[in-house]
């Protein structure tokens, strides 16, 4: 249609050229044809951190960062916390549509079936120093897995992927137990198939004498809660890395484990064990005013506030800072929530804050319930990490179906040297 599309005029040569817009964007090779001469290579987009640049089309879930909006295949988030199980939106994010009870039946017992891990994986866990980092073992058991299912490098069959989401899915609790129970010398303890899926984590992180795990079941709600929260944020850092991994058809285990590795950064999934280090740095709320004043000195950052996408209020941040109270009725109250709540207070009437539009987001109350709940805070991110493996799988299959995906190799702008010649080592420095 005539009025759908771009005229765009290169002055450099006089030339006008008719682009068309496809579903609001242009598509950057439709540049390429705009050329000086034939030995111009046409041109590209230069967008630093892909700041507005769609590298994909996706329907599994849509963010309104204006209206602070987030659904996973349509559905709110709000519905999905208040409504289901993690189980139920993992499926739901996996494969597009709500289980119905017999697919629900099977996608669960599959993936109780599937949370052991292979015995050599506790003498991989115990070359780890007692202090490493749980996120560091994470990542490096859950690349060490496609040593154990070569058969996942058969990326291309749909009964071969299927088979790896139900072991990533099923195993991730279990990595991320042991990675808790070997920072403190514990036993690891096998998976319970009677008990849920975050019962049975709990079970794996906190049993310890007694025969049979009994869950405290607010407390494996919360986590459940939390869980649907983290299962997937569309094209964020670490679903970008796990489709530029799988676009060369690497095994979804190094893939993941890859994504988990950029989740790890404090700018991402990073930040909730960021918040709880500020908030114990700012110590009490009087000492609040001072901190804000070093942030807006740019010499901090206040870890969990801002997002890419929301310049609203982050959906899961309401919806985490409501489950703190039901966590706090079993737990006792975290004396923290107290300071977080007085910096969100002081951070949304400051003029430096509300120019950028910076509001909480996911990070800055998840901590604070993971902590009453009893982890320490380089758990934090593990226990990101376990609900977004969903996501980062159903952003990988997605990518796998998609005809317009090919293997992803950005171009660049080259401001090095032009050609020059070799310096024999006795002349360099000169
Ligand atoms: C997650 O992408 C996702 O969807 C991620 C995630 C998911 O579910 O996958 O939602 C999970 O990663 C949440 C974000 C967790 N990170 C943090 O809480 C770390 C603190 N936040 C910032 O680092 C920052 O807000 C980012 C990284 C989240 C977003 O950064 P952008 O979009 O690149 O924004 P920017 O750095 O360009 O900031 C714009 C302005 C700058 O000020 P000026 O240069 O204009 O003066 O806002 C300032 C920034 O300095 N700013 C902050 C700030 N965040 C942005 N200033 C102080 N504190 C902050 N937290």
């Amino acid at each position: 249609m005539e009025n759908e599309g771009l005229s765009i005029v290169d002055k450099r040569t006089k030339t006008t050229y008719d682009i068309p817009l496809h579903k609001g964007t242009v598509r950057a090779m439709d540049l390429r044809q705009i050329k000086t001469g034939p030995e111009d290579f046409g041109l590209m987009t230069y967008d630093p951190a892909f700041v507005n640049t769609a590298s994909c089309h996706s329907a599994i879930t849509f963010i309104d960062g204006d209206k602070g909006i987030l659904r996973y295949r349509g559905y709110p988030i709000e519905q999905l916390a208040e409504k289901c199980t993690y189980l139920e939106v993992a499926y739901l994010v996996v494969h597009g549509e709500l289980p119905t009870v017999s697919q629900l039946k099977e996608w669960v017992s599959k993936i109780t079936h599937h949370t052991m891990l292979h015995e050599s994986t506790k003498n991989f866990l115990g070359g780890f120093r007692h202090d490493a980092h749980p996120m560091g073992m994470f990542i490096s058991t859950v690349a060490a897995l496609s040593t154990i299912y070569p058969d996942a490098r058969n990326v291309r069959d749909p009964g071969v992927r299927q088979l790896q989401i139900y072991r990533l899915i099923g195993k991730v609790p279990t990595i991320a137990a042991y990675t808790y129970r070997h920072g403190f010398g514990y036993p690891y303890i096998y998976p319970d198939n009677d008990l849920s899926y975050a019962e049975n984590f709990m079970n794996m992180l906190w049993r310890m004498a007694e025969p049979k795990y009994r869950a405290n079941t607010a407390l494996a709600r919360a986590l459940d809660i939390l869980f649907i929260l983290h299962a997937d944020h569309e094209q964020n850092c670490s679903a970008n890395v796990m489709r530029s991994v799988g676009s060369s058809q690497a095994d979804p285990f190094v893939a993941t484990a890859a994504a988990a590795a950029a989740l790890s950064g404090p700018l991402h999934g990073g930040a909730n064990e960021e918040v709880l280090k500020m908030l114990d740095e700012i110590g009490s709320k009087d000492r609040i005013p001072a901190y804000i004043e070093r942030v807006k000195a740019g010499r901090v950052k206040l870890m969990g506030f801002g997002h890419r996408v929301y310049k609203n209020y982050d959906p899961r941040a309401r919806i985490i800072r409501r489950a703190a109270g039901q966590v706090f009725e079993v737990t006792g109250r975290n004396p923290k929530l107290d300071i977080a709540l007085e910096l969100e207070r002081i951070a949304l009437e400051d003029e430096y804050f509300v120019k950028r539009r910076l509001y909480p987001n996911v990070d800055f109350y998840s901590g604070i319930i993971y902590q009453a709940m009893g982890f320490t805070p380089h758990m934090f991110t593990v226990l990101f990490a376990i609900p977004r493996t969903a996501g980062w799988l159903a952003q990988w299959q997605e990518m796998l179906q998609d005809p317009e995906q090919k293997i992803a190799r950005p171009r660049q702008i080259y401001t090095g040297y032009a050609q020059r010649d070799f310096v024999p080592i006795e002349k360099r420095g000169a």
